[in-house]
């Protein structure tokens, strides 16, 4: 019977899930296991404890949480001279191609650098999406098949997905939107010369499109809300992954 702590850091909830579990079936054994959250650390005296599990989810573009990196920082010494494990959560892995895994076990590899830790054990586990609770704001000019051509109907397609998976669309930009996917920047074409008001209003148009868009993405960043461009969100929600099969 050994003392086993586990570590986790959750934005969603999905890590602290996979880390409960890990305790029961640990439990079921006949191991004694504490949990901890990493982001809200008691004072921990982790000399009693002969095996130690440390889990953290995947959010780009950062990586693993800070605060387990900085566990591992603190704990280094402790940990490499018990069996150790460390399990990533993301969802990349579930890509049927190698190019997820890999992408996946090279931030693990980063993490290693960082913390020069080398646990006994890496598992990659597939994170989760729980799309319904969050809104979305849909910006930006999207060309799903990649023509070259940027059309309304593709904005659509990317909005569909979203409610489809029980997501809201909003509207405008405030602190209660979740997520911003965010196409590319409309251009802005040349200043027409001559004095056609057809030409004036078009060029006013997309320099207001222009304009829009660039208050949108300084907005998401002021109140840190992450911004997903074409490709990451639909490779987040596997559209891919679907259009292959
Ligand atoms: C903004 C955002 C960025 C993400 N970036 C990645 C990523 O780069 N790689 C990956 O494998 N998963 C990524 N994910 C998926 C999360 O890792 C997955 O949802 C996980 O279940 C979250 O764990 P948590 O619920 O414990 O926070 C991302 C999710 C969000 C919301």
């Amino acid at each position: 019977m050994l003392n086993v702590l586990i570590v986790f850091a959750t934005r969603e909830g999905q890590t602290q899930k996979i880390a409960r579990r890990m305790a029961e079936t640990l439990r079921a054994l006949g191991h004694n296991v504490e949990l901890y959250d990493a982001d809200r650390p008691p004072d921990l005296d982790v000399s009693r404890f002969e095996a130690a599990i440390v889990g953290s989810p995947i959010h780009a573009p950062r990586g693993f949480a800070r605060s387990i990196v900085r566990f591992v920082r603190e704990h280094r010494d402790w940990l490499d001279r018990i069996p150790s494990a460390f399990f990533s959560v993301g969802l990349a892995v579930l890509s049927k191609t190698s190019d997820g895994r890999a992408q996946t076990l090279a931030i693990v590899d980063d993490l290693m650098k960082e913390t020069g830790w080398r646990p006994h054990r890496v598992e990659l586990i597939a994170g989760a999406l729980p799309y319904s609770k969050y809104n979305f704001l849909v910006h930006g000019n999207f060309d799903l098949d990649q023509n070259g051509v940027a059309t309304s109907q593709d904005a659509e397609v990317i909005q569909r997905l979203i409610t489809q998976w029980g997501g809201n669309i909003v509207g405008e930009i405030n602190v209660d939107t979740d997520f911003v996917v965010l196409g590319k920047e409309p251009a802005i074409p040349d200043r027409p010369i001559d004095p056609d008001p057809i030409a004036q209003a078009n060029y006013e148009r997309a320099v207001a499109e222009y304009d829009a868009y660039q208050e949108i993405s300084a907005k998401a960043r002021t109140y840190r809300i992450p911004i997903l461009n074409q490709n990451r969100f639909l490779y987040l929600v596997g559209y891919y992954e679907q259009a292959k099969r």
